[in-house]
């Protein structure tokens, strides 16, 4: 069982990548295989929206790094995509990824039937965490991805979805934030139950 993990984040290494790894230790503790990818360590150049994916599962660009994550993408049984939340939504490096997946989509669908599940950190506390999250949502189910949720029977309903805040406190005047998402206990929470019902998924559904 592959589980591949996708980091938006322009900044390597933090939070939302310490998210993702979060996912993935647990689910390498249940046996999958993990793969962490930063996509700031890839060239991905922008769709040009030529429209040639709707009749070719190909694109047209190809002196960039999609190559490699496509391969990637195809081979994983399991895809979470975690991003920081920028102005409510998705980071720029991560939309353009999300528009260049388009050719694994528009004529052979080859996604279809992965797991699927995101992960989203932001500063505030409420700073626009759930539509990032939603947006994610739509992005995998378009491409027929079953989602996963964090939810675990008989642990406390303390979030619906995985999502993170640098937000600690507010004195009424100033706010005070967290140094990391380490100190995000709901988050962490949430991120290793994802790891683990991703894990129970694919096992009920097919892998090992
Ligand atoms: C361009 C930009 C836009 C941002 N927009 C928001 C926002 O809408 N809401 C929010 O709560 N935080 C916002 N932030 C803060 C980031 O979401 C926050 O720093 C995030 O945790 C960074 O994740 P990282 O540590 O993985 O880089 C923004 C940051 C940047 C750089």
């Amino acid at each position: 069982m592959k589980i591949l993990a996708l980091c938006g984040s322009h900044r390597k290494g933090k939070n939302t990548s310490r998210m993702l790894q979060t996912v993935l230790r647990e689910a390498a503790s249940l046996g999958a295989e993990t793969e962490l990818v930063e996509l700031t360590d890839y060239e991905i150049k922008e769709c040009i929206s030529c429209n040639k994916c709707l009749r070719r599962p190909e694109c047209v660009i190809t002196d960039d790094g999609m190559n490699v994550l496509y391969g990637k993408l195809l081979r994983a049984d399991g895809i979470v995509i975690g991003s920081p939340v920028y102005f409510g939504n998705v980071s720029g490096r991560l939309k353009d990824f999300i528009d260049r997946s388009r050719p694994l989509h528009m004529v052979t669908n080859a996604l279809d039937g992965k797991a699927g599940a995101a992960v989203v950190h932001a500063g505030l506390r409420n700073g626009g965490q759930e539509m990032a999250l939603q947006i994610l949502h739509y992005f995998m189910l378009s491409h027929g991805l079953q989602l996963v949720s964090d939810r675990r029977p008989g642990e406390a309903i303390v979030n619906v979805g995985t999502m993170a805040t640098m937000f600690d406190s507010y004195d009424g005047i100033q706010m005070k934030f967290k140094r990391g998402v380490e100190e995000d206990a709901v988050a962490l929470a949430s991120c290793r139950s994802l790891g683990r019902n991703i894990v129970a998924f694919l096992k009920k559904k097919c892998c090992r």
